[in-house]
Order: C-alpha cells, then sequence, then structure tokens
C-alpha cells in the first residue's frame, strides 16, 4: 500500500502513467469496434434469404431454401439411433425399466405408456401416437408440438385454440417443431413463439422482450422445456412460475391455485404430475449461473467448408463433446463421459430409493384403506405421499438425468424420500391397529403385472364413480382421463 504523501510526492508519474493507461483503453476498445463491426458486417451476409418468407411460414423446408445448413442438421433430429447411458434419441420404454412407475402413476394415462423422447422431427408422430391422447385432449396438448401452433392461434384466438378439442386441430397441424418457432421470418432474430411463457414473465413483473441475446439463446427453448399446467375448465395452458423455479415453489403455488391432476387410484392422494421442468433445474445449476445457455450445448457451433454456423441437430451433447463442451473444457472425450455418468449414476440411485418408498407408501396406504381406515385417518399419509411424489418427479421428469444441477436435484431427492418416509411411519401405526404386520409387496416384476395389479384398483374405483353419479355428470375418469396434461 502507498502512503498517502507518496503520490503526492510524484504527481506527474502519476498523470503519465494515467496516460498510458488511458491511450492502451483508447486502442483496444478501438480494436474491439472493429471487430465487432466486421462481424456486424458478415451477419446480414450469412442471413440472406433467397425468397421470403411468409408471416407464420411452418413449413420448415421453404426456410431450408434459404438456409440449408441450418436445416440439414435440424432434419437429422430424425435420426433415433443414439442411446448414452440414460438419455438419447433411441427407444426406452420407461415403464418397462422400472414397472414401480405404474403404481406411481395409478389412474392417470402415463401409468398406459412413458417412452423416452425423442428429436423434434418426430414431435407431430408421437403426440399423435401416443396411447395418452384420447377423444377428451384438450387442443393445448399441441402447443410445444410444432410451428403450426402459432398459426392456427393466430387464426382461431389463443383461448380458442387451447379450449378446442385436440382432434379438431388435426388436420391442420403438420409440421414439427422447426424455424418459425424460434425465428422471426423477417430477420431470422430469435423470438418467443408461444404466450405461456411471455405470460409467466409477466406475472412475474419481467419483461420477456428485454431479455438478453444470450439469455434468448435458453429462452426460446423454455417455450416448451419446462412445467406447465392446463387452468381451469379452458385448459389455458400456464407456468407455475409466480413463486420461484423451485420444487417448494411449485408446491406452494398449487396450493394456492387449488390445483391437482389427480386421485391416486391405490392410495386415494391427491396428486400432481410435474412435466419437463428442463429450464426450472438448469436455473439451480453451476451452468446457468456462469450464464452457459442451452444452446451452448445443444446447439453448438459447427464448421462445414470453413463456414461457421449453428448446429440444429439438437440432441443429447454427449454425441457431440468435441463442439458442445470442448469449447470450455479441455477435457479428453472419455473423462467428460466418465465426468457426466458419475453425476447421472448417483442421481439415478437417488431417484430409485425414492421410487421405492413413494411405491410402497401408495401401497400401505391403499391395503389400510382396504382393512377399514377412514379418510380422516388417512388424511395425513396421504398428503405427505403427495409432497413426496411431486418432489420426486421434479427431478425424474426434468430431462438429463440430474446433470443439470446435481445438487439441486439431490436436495431434492432426500425431501421426497423423507416425506414417503414420513407417510409410511403414519401408515404403519394405523395399519397396526387393525392388526396387520408388514405389508407384502405385490409382483411388479414387468409392466404388464404392474398393470394388471393397479388395473384392480383403477376398475373399483371407476365402478364407485358410475354408483354415486346418478346422470352421466363430468366425474374424474380415473384412467385414461385428459386431466391437467399428456406430455
Ligand atoms: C453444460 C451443458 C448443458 C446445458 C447448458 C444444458 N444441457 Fe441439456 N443436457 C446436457 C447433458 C450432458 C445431457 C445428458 C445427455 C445424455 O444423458 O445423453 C443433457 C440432456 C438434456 C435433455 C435430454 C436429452 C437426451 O437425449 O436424453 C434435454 C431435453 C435437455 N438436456 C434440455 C436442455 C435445456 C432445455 C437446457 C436449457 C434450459 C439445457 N438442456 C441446458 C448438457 C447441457
Ligand atoms: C429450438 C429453437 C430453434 C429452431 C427450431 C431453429 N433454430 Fe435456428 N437458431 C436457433 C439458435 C439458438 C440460434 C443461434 C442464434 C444466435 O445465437 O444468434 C439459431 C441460429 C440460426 C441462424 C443464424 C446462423 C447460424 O447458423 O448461427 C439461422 C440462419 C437459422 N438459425 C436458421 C434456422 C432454420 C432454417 C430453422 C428450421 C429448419 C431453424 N433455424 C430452427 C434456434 C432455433
Ligand atoms: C415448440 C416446443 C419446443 C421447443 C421450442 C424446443 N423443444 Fe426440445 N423438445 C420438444 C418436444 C415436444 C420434444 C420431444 C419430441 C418427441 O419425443 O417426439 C423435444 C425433445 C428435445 C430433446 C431430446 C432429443 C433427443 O434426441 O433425445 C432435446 C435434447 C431438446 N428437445 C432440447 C431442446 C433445446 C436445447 C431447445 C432450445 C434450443 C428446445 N429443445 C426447444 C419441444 C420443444
Ligand atoms: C460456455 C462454456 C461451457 C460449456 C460449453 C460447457 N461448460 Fe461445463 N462448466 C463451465 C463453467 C464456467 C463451469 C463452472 C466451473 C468453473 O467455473 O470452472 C462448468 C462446470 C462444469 C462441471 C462441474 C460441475 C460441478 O457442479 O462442479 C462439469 C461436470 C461440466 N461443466 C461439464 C460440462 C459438459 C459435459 C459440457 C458439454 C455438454 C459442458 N460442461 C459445457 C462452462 C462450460
Amino acid at each position: 500500500m502507498s502512503k498517502p504523501n507518496d503520490s503526492k510526492s510524484r504527481p506527474i508519474a502519476g498523470w503519465l502513467l494515467f496516460l498510458v493507461a488511458g491511450i492502451g483503453v483508447f486502442a483496444l476498445g478501438m480494436l474491439a469496434s472493429s471487430i465487432t463491426e466486421r462481424r456486424a458486417e458478415t451477419v446480414p451476409a450469412r442471413l440472406q434469404f433467397m425468397q421470403p418468407i411468409a408471416d407464420f411460414e411452418a413449413d420448415n423446408a421453404k426456410w431450408g431454401q434459404s438456409f440449408p445448413r441450418e436445416y440439414n442438421s435440424w432434419e437429422s433430429t430424425k435420426d433415433t439411433n443414439e442411446n448414452s447411458k440414460y438419455g438419447g434419441s433411441g427407444f426406452r420404454d420407461y415403464l418397462e425399466e422400472d414397472p414401480r412407475l405404474v403404481v406411481m402413476w395409478a389412474g392417470y394415462p402415463f401409468a398406459k405408456e412413458f417412452n423416452q423422447a425423442r428429436g423434434h422431427y418426430h414431435s407431430v408422430d408421437d403426440v399423435t401416437g401416443t396411447k395418452r391422447i384420447d377423444e377428451k385432449t384438450p387442443g393445448t396438448c399441441w402447443t410445444c408440438k410444432s410451428p403450426d401452433v402459432p398459426r392456427m392461434m393466430e387464426k382461431v384466438g389463443i383461448e380458442q385454440f387451447y379450449s378446442g378439442k385436440f382432434a379438431e386441430f388435426k388436420p391442420e397441424i403438420k409440421n414439427p417443431i422447426g424455424c418459425a418457432d424460434c425465428h422471426d421470418n423477417k430477420t431470422m432474430q430469435l423470438r418467443i413463439s408461444r404466450p405461456a411463457l411471455v405470460e409467466a414473465f409477466d406475472r412475474q413483473g419481467k419483461d420477456i422482450s428485454k431479455a438478453t441475446h444470450q439469455e434468448m439463446r435458453s429462452l426460446v427453448c423454455a417455450q416448451c422445456h419446462v412445467e406447465y399446467y392446463f387452468k381451469g375448465d379452458k385448459k389455458y395452458l400456464t407456468f407455475p412460475w409466480d413463486e420461484g423455479f423451485k420444487a417448494e415453489d411449485f408446491e406452494k403455488y398449487y396450493e394456492k391455485n387449488e390445483h391437482v391432476d389427480w386421485t391416486h387410484a391405490v392410495s386415494g392422494a391427491k396428486m400432481i404430475k410435474m412435466q419437463h421442468p428442463d429450464y426450472e433445474v438448469y436455473q439451480q445449476g453451476i451452468h446457468a449461473f456462469r450464464g452457459v445457455s442451452c444452446a451452448d450445448c445443444h446447439m453448438p457451433y459447427r464448421s462445414e467448408g470453413g463456414i461457421k454456423f449453428t448446429d440444429h441437430q439438437i440432441r443429447s451433447p454427449l454425441y457431440n463433446i468435441q463442439n458442445a463442451c470442448g469449447v470450455c473444457h479441455k477435457w479428453s472425450e472419455k473423462e467428460v463421459i466418465g465426468r457426466v455418468e458419475s453425476i447421472q449414476d448417483k442421481n439415478k440411485e437417488l431417484l430409485a430409493a425414492a421410487q421405492d418408498a413413494i411405491t410402497r407408501a401408495h401401497l400401505e396406504i391403499g391395503d389400510a384403506k382396504k382393512l377399514g381406515a377412514t379418510d380422516a385417518e388417512l388424511d395425513g399419509p396421504r398428503k405427505q405421499i403427495s409432497k413426496a411424489q411431486m418432489f420426486w418427479d421434479y427431478v425424474a421428469a426434468n430431462n438429463g438425468m440430474g446433470f443439470h444441477a446435481p445438487q439441486e436435484c439431490a436436495r431434492v431427492l432426500a425431501k421426497a424420500t423423507n416425506y414417503a418416509q414420513m407417510a409410511r411411519i403414519e401408515v404403519a401405526v394405523i395399519r397396526a391397529r387393525f392388526g396387520a404386520g408388514p405389508f407384502a409387496m405385490p409382483d411388479l416384476g414387468s409392466k404388464a403385472k404392474a398393470q394388471e395389479f393397479i388395473g384392480l384398483f383403477v376398475e373399483s374405483a371407476k365402478a364407485k364413480t358410475a354408483a354415486t353419479t346418478a346422470a352421466p355428470a363430468p366425474a374424474p375418469a380415473p384412467e385414461g382421463a385428459s386431466a391437467g396434461r399428456t406430455s
């Protein structure tokens, strides 16, 4: 530290230093601005349109005429032959891999079918092909599947689109997720095409049009890769973000808004099904903290004949490590995979522990009911199991097997398991009052066996609703009901 009179004694030296530094900064500034100017000069050339693109143009091939590299790489999302340890674009039947899931979703469409997601190219085929869609499914289910959606919303109105029927829009919705979902047709700037995201920002008191370019590189994904629900009778697509992005915030939101997705067919608990809170979970991780966007890892730059462009084959980055991670991490591919899988293995283990406790709790509560326990007695354990499963699902439904925010996922799963074990302790006391010993687990060795087992509960719940409803009123239809959501 210099003493005060040091600087007083050498004023000229101080000024000289200041002057030299000033010139240096100015020179650097000139250099930087010339670089950005040159970049700005090259951008329009790169973004020249061969033909103008019409407003709401949903046909990806039309955009492809002007931007063949982006189009061709986008088209590669049709590939389905990449399966990493926990992700990838190949086929994976989650219910067969872990039949406990069938019990956990008893009375909800996910107990029928739940397979691994594929690339964007398949979005329309996959939503129309799933067993979770039926004649009651609302139009809302199309929202994250196609660039025909903004077009239809413009045509019929947003509210009318959501509250219409899925089947009604089927003839109009043909193009899989593509250019118009993320780009402006005149400038090719990134743009938000889905109202739910804009509305969620509004309710948080934030203006999405003020988002930075780097934030937009994640926000285009946050139009779809988020937790959502269908609000009210009009099935209005809503992101439950008013309290924040954490599992506890969603819990608070759904409590306040008195929303439940379904009543569990075995335990009778009121349940919430989480969707894929990818953006929300990512927010809790180190990469978001350091400003790394979804596109940095899932759409890295790529070179072709000396031309640099954004790789539009959105997929597991583990098939593209060099471009996706190598820019920032000078680790070998083997090291990257080892690092990622070690995070994912741990997450998988914690998920499995929660699943085990939650499955047992549902079955034990169901058994207590059979023994004669009243709804009032079972209220406590049912509330615990609802929380447990919601917390578990916040992690389970989010993609990447814990990679996007490992510590947050571990924290939430610890809470999930704890809630489930609390439910089990409470229900053990109730069952003991009826003289029951340890609960004998049914054979859940395969998806078919688990579905057969819960089928009995679903049937009896159906019979009961039929008996208690005189007229064909809108009763909570257990299996296949288009309750809150389908995807
Ligand atoms: C630091 C890099 C990184 C960032 C940033 C990132 N991801 Fe990921 N993402 C990964 C990795 C690694 C996986 C695991 C892939 C696997 O297991 O094959 C993954 C998996 C996924 C998957 C599942 C893919 C599959 O094949 O199973 C989705 C969907 C996904 N991320 C979406 C997002 C979204 C949306 C964002 C931004 C909100 C995001 N990611 C941010 C690296 C990243
Ligand atoms: C899921 C969102 C998404 C979809 C779908 C999408 N893009 Fe992009 N696109 C991006 C992102 C992110 C960038 C990088 C923009 C940036 O950082 O400025 C980009 C950049 C571009 C660029 C600028 C040049 C470049 O390569 O960086 C062009 C041109 C482009 N996309 C064309 C297309 C075309 C054509 C399609 C449809 C076949 C398409 N995009 C579909 C998100 C998307
Ligand atoms: C318009 C809605 C929408 C937007 C926007 C969107 N996605 Fe998706 N994404 C989906 C849907 C739906 C699927 C599942 C498609 C299927 O299984 O048929 C999916 C699948 C994926 C997959 C899995 C692919 C695979 O091979 O396993 C990844 C990774 C992914 N998205 C990442 C992103 C990223 C990163 C962005 C932003 C740059 C983004 N998505 C933008 C809806 C969207
Ligand atoms: C744009 C830069 C960038 C990209 C791309 C990127 N990372 Fe990172 N990554 C970071 C930063 C910054 C950190 C924080 C650690 C630090 O400050 O050194 C980090 C941390 C990590 C960590 C340590 C996490 C922890 O919780 O301690 C892992 C593992 C990791 N990255 C894996 C990946 C993988 C795998 C990919 C590719 C799919 C990837 N990263 C892509 C910048 C990046």
